[in-house]
């Protein structure tokens, strides 16, 4: 990827925390605060599986800018102190003043124990900033039937009483589809290929953000003065299947592709005016494109650089 401009790092040795680093988007976060030029710890749950991800990493920015660190358990009594321990003696190894580091956190999961790790947090007196990613799901519920505008402090209380419904199964909280349609990258592989696309169609038209961008906006959230105690709307443009299927058929006029029924349009205005400053401020001149990204991700599966 090319990278455009930077602010440049307030100490070249300032590390961040990444949980579940080898997921689509901790990977993107930790790839954007590696190429501004901070250092990152990433927890995973098998080293072993993700070492390649820290190959990938040192390949990409150099001995000793990116580490790992096996977390299994979320929950365990104490296990991010431990973690956060482990950052600050890194610290004192190489005799830094205090005062020049900076410790930041950026859980990239979904888990009610990334409270935990922001209580964790809290208890650490390096720690500096801390963001949170969550699915735009805990806003609303995508559906093209319905017209609303949505706040920073609009909250889906309809999932959270629906998830908390005891008459309902998995099935009829809607969980169990999207649960089971896997990684959002590989979904547009199966519609490029036409196969077990079906399940994806569960997701309604809504709101998309490029990964890249996700990892943007949380390198600003961690780094930039402007954001404090602020909910970012990542939300670049609105897509659905079917459109995203005509922009397939552009890319590749030769290739065949299946027919779907139109599924409607996002109705929904979103508060994502600060999320696209920060990105302007990181240098950028707006969002990855939706066609955009849709091609760069065929890209990498069809001509892996
Ligand atoms: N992908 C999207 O389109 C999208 C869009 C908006 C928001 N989000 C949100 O972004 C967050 C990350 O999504 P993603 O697509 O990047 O997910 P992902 O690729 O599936 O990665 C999830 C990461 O979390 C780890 N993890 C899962 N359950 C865990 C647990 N119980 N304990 C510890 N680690 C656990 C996984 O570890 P293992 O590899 O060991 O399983 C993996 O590292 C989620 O909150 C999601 O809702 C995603």
């Amino acid at each position: 990827m090319t990278l455009d401009y930077f602010p440049p790092p307030k100490s070249p040795n300032t590390m961040f925390l990444v949980t579940g680093v080898n997921g689509l988007i901790a990977s993107h976060v930790a790839d954007q605060l590696l190429a501004a030029g901070y250092r990152v710890r990433g927890t995973v749950r098998d080293i072993s599986r993700c070492q390649w991800l820290a190959d990938h990493f040192e390949s990409r920015y150099g001995y000793n800018r990116f580490g790992l660190v096996q977390l299994n358990d979320f929950g365990a009594e104490g296990a991010w102190e431990v973690t956060l321990q482990g950052v600050s003696g890194s610290r004192q190894s190489r005799a830094l003043p205090t005062s020049r580091w900076r410790t930041s956190i950026a859980p990239s999961h979904q888990s009610s124990n990334g409270s935990t790790l922001f209580v964790g947090s809290q208890k650490t007196s390096s720690v500096k900033s801390f963001s949170f990613t969550s699915s735009a799901w805990a806003a609303y519920t995508p559906n093209p039937n319905v017209t609303r505008v949505l706040t920073e402090n609009t909250w889906n209380e309809e999932a959270v009483a629906r998830a908390a419904d005891p008459r309902l199964s998995a099935e009829e909280k809607g969980l169990a589809p999207f649960m089971a349609q896997g990684s959002t990258s590989g979904m547009l592989l199966r519609l490029f290929e036409g196969k077990d696309y079906e399940i994806i169609l569960k997701i309604l038209p809504q709101w998309f953000v490029d990964s890249r961008d996700a990892g943007r906006l949380h390198l600003a959230a961690l780094t930039d003065p402007s954001v404090d105690r602020q909910r970012l709307f990542a939300c670049a443009e609105r897509y659905s299947w079917p459109q995203i299927l005509s922009l397939m058929r552009t890319l590749y006029p030769e290739r065949q592709f299946v027919e779907l029924e139109d599924q409607g349009w996002d109705q929904t205005t979103v508060p994502n005016a600060k999320a696209e400053e920060l990105l302007r401020r990181l240098g950028r001149s707006s969002w990855v494109s939706l066609q955009d990204s849709v091609r760069e991700n065929i890209e990498c599966y069809y001509h892996p650089s």
